[in-house]
Order: structure tokens, then sequence, then C-alpha cells
């Protein structure tokens, strides 16, 4: 049995989540709403409650956890050595949507890190998870909460659709405000390297701690280069449609999806079309708005993907967004819902 707690972010009610904490605190499992996405948490020291995430997930088990923190000492018990790169990114952007990768202190088991000597913090500002973290007083690992391989549920219908009966507590909170998950920045080589990109950017970044790399392996397909964030290279978002990015000029994009729209229809494949607003219209086909701008299309997306399998669609083409910003984040996710499919025009 699964205790579901509905909880208002606005109006917390303390003995709801007390009831969830005391779920983790017995060493079982939590699905909990942050800025981000959903995370299903279990306690980081506990090899044998970690060990029910991977269960529940059905997640390869050398793929590592984030652990979430209320209180930046926390970081103290976790990692070896706090460098000053890790100061500023603490100062500058926690609570919030950014996770680092520091040397593992020997209390986090192996089973938390996937085997690693580092260990991924992150301190969410969603008011949920602070008011569960800071109840639980111990460090949750949580990786979001969709069945291994699925797109990441933002809204809370996704996660009990999808979570009900195989974990032992889901808080319902609302929607994520971000909707892709943290960025994740290793902070133990000289120069602090980007291993999947989140909405908070490359740019905003570089403002506070000058260079910083993106993990080469995110730009390109191949697995060749081995990527340094394990769960950048299993097959990742992907929705039970076939996705494709159609990329080109945008009136020609236009034209061919609907070219490609109508050749299905009549080998009676159901097709949807992933656009921005302004361009419902143009498409002779049904659609799912994914916003106005990126920071929408960032909030959107996942659960567009979701939305898609709901409505069993067999294909879903999807209009290409730059790779500027947040945008290389969508761009990254959207890539590896579509298995790298483009149709270039
Ligand atoms: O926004 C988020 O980060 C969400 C919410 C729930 O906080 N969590 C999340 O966790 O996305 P997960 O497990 O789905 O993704 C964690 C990512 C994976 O790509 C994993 O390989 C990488 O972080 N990662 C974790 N620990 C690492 C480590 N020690 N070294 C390198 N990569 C690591
Ligand atoms: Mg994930």
């Amino acid at each position: 049995m699964t205790l579901i707690s509905k909880i208002d972010e606005k109006h917390i009610d303390k003995n709801e989540i007390k009831k969830q904490a005391e779920i983790l605190k017995k060493g079982n499992t939590v699905i909990f709403p942050t800025e981000t996405v959903y995370g299903l948490g279990a306690n980081a020291l506990d090899e044998v409650a970690v060990s029910k995430i991977y269960e529940a997930k059905g997640r390869p088990s050398d793929n590592p956890l984030i652990v979430h923190i209320y209180d930046k000492e926390q970081v103290n018990d976790l990692a070896k050595e706090i460098n000053e790169n890790a100061k500023i990114i603490m100062n500058e952007f926690w609570p919030g949507p950014i996770t680092i990768i520091l040397k593992k202190k020997d209390i986090v088991p192996m089973r938390t890190s996937g085997g690693l000597d580092t260990v991924a913090i992150r301190m969410p500002s969603n008011p949920i998870a602070k008011a569960l973290l800071e109840e639980v007083k111990l460090p949750i690992a949580a990786p979001s909460a969709n069945i291994s391989g699925r797109p990441s549920p933002t809204r809370g219908k996704h996660v009990y659709e999808e979570m009900n009966n195989r974990v032992d507590g889901i808080i319902l909170g609302g929607d994520c405000t971000f909707g892709l998950e943290s960025t994740v920045l290793d902070l133990t080589n000289d120069i602090p390297t980007i291993l999947r990109p989140g909405s908070i950017t490359k740019e905003d970044l570089e403002q506070v701690i000058g260079t910083v790399n993106i993990d080469p392996a995110l730009e390109r397909k191949e697995d060749n280069i081995k990527a340094k964030a394990p769960g950048m290279k299993y097959k990742h978002y992907s929705p039970n449609a076939d996705v494709f990015i159609v990329s080109g000029n945008s009136e020609k994009v236009i034209d061919k999806i609907n070219e490609l729209v109508n050749n299905n229809s009549k080998e009676g494949l159901r097709t949807v079309v992933m656009c921005l607003a302004k361009n419902q219209d143009k498409y002779k086909s049904n659609t799912i708005v994914l916003g106005n701008n990126l920071e929408e299309v960032a909030s959107n997306l996942f659960n567009a993907l979701i939305t898609a399998d709901e409505e069993k669609y067999d294909i879903v083409y999807t209009e290409e967004f730059s790779n500027d910003g947040v945008g290389r984040a969508i761009m990254n996710r959207l890539l590896k819902s579509a298995g790298y499919k483009i149709i270039k025009i």
C-alpha cells in the first residue's frame, strides 16, 4: 500500500509531512515534488533503502543518485572537500535546480554513488521538498520518479498513475516549475564540467565561476565517448510513440510536417505535433502546444510527451529549438526522447 498525501505548497500540512518523513526514517521510499521534477526518495546513507529506489524504478544499478539536503552544512558530512567553486555555486544557486559533484566521504554508500568515489548533491527550493527534508534530517537520495527510460513526471497525476503501489509514500504537490531535471556540474576537476544541462545554464555559471566545459559526450549521439554522468548513456525520456525532430527553416518545417502527417494518416497512424503556441494553427493535425518561449517549453516538455502516450498517438513530430540558454537542456532531452531521429530539410 502506498500512503498518499496531497499537500498544498502554500499551506503545508505538517502532519502529512511527518507521516511521510516517518516512512523515510524507517528506510522506505517516498515520492515528493521538487522545482524540477518529482523525486523518488530514500535514505541516502542506507544501502538497503537505496536498493528500494532502484527496484521501484527498474533502474540499472551503476547509475548514481543525487543526494538531496535542506541545509548547506550537510555537504560537510557527505563530501571530502568543498572547493572554492562549490562554495560559490552553493551561495549563488542553492536552494535551486543545480547539482554539484564532489569527492565523497566513506559514509556515502557505493550503492548511492553507483560505485563512483564521488557524490552528487543538491539542495532543492520546492517548499514541500524542503519541509520533508528538514523533518527527516537525513540526506535523501532521489532520482526522477519515473520508471527507468520513461519521461520524468512533473505533474502529480502522472506520478500517481506511474508509481502508485511501487513505493511506500507519495506526496502530490502540484506541478513542478522548471520541468526539466537539475543541471549536473562536476566540480572534481580543475575546470568545472556540465554533465547534464538544465535551467541553470553554462552562461549563468560562467558569470560566477569563469570557464565551464560541457561534457563532450552530450554533444553527440555515438556512445564511443563515455558519458561521465552514467545516467546520460541510457535510453531516456522515451514515450511509447515514435518521436521525430523536424529541423530547418521554420516555414519549410511546417510544410514538411503537414506532408508527413498526411502520409501517416493514409497509413492509419495517429500523429501529433509538438510546437510553439504561435505555430499551432499552421498544422493540419492535432497539436500539443509547448508554450510561448523556451522557459515554458522546458516546463511543459515531459508533460507533453506523457500526454502523447495517454492520447495514444503513434508518432510525434516536434519543432526544433535553439541551443541557447535553457534551449540546450530542452534539445538534450528532446534528442534522447527521439532516439536522435532528426528529419533535416
Ligand atoms: O532535478 C533533479 O536532479 C531530479 C530531482 C528529483 O532532484 N533528480 C534527478 O535524478 O534527475 P536522476 O537520478 O534521474 O539523475 C541523476 C543524474 C544522472 O544522469 C546521473 O548519472 C548523474 O546525475 N550523477 C549522479 N551522481 C553522479 C556522480 N557521482 N558522477 C557523475 N554523475 C552523477
Ligand atoms: Mg532521471
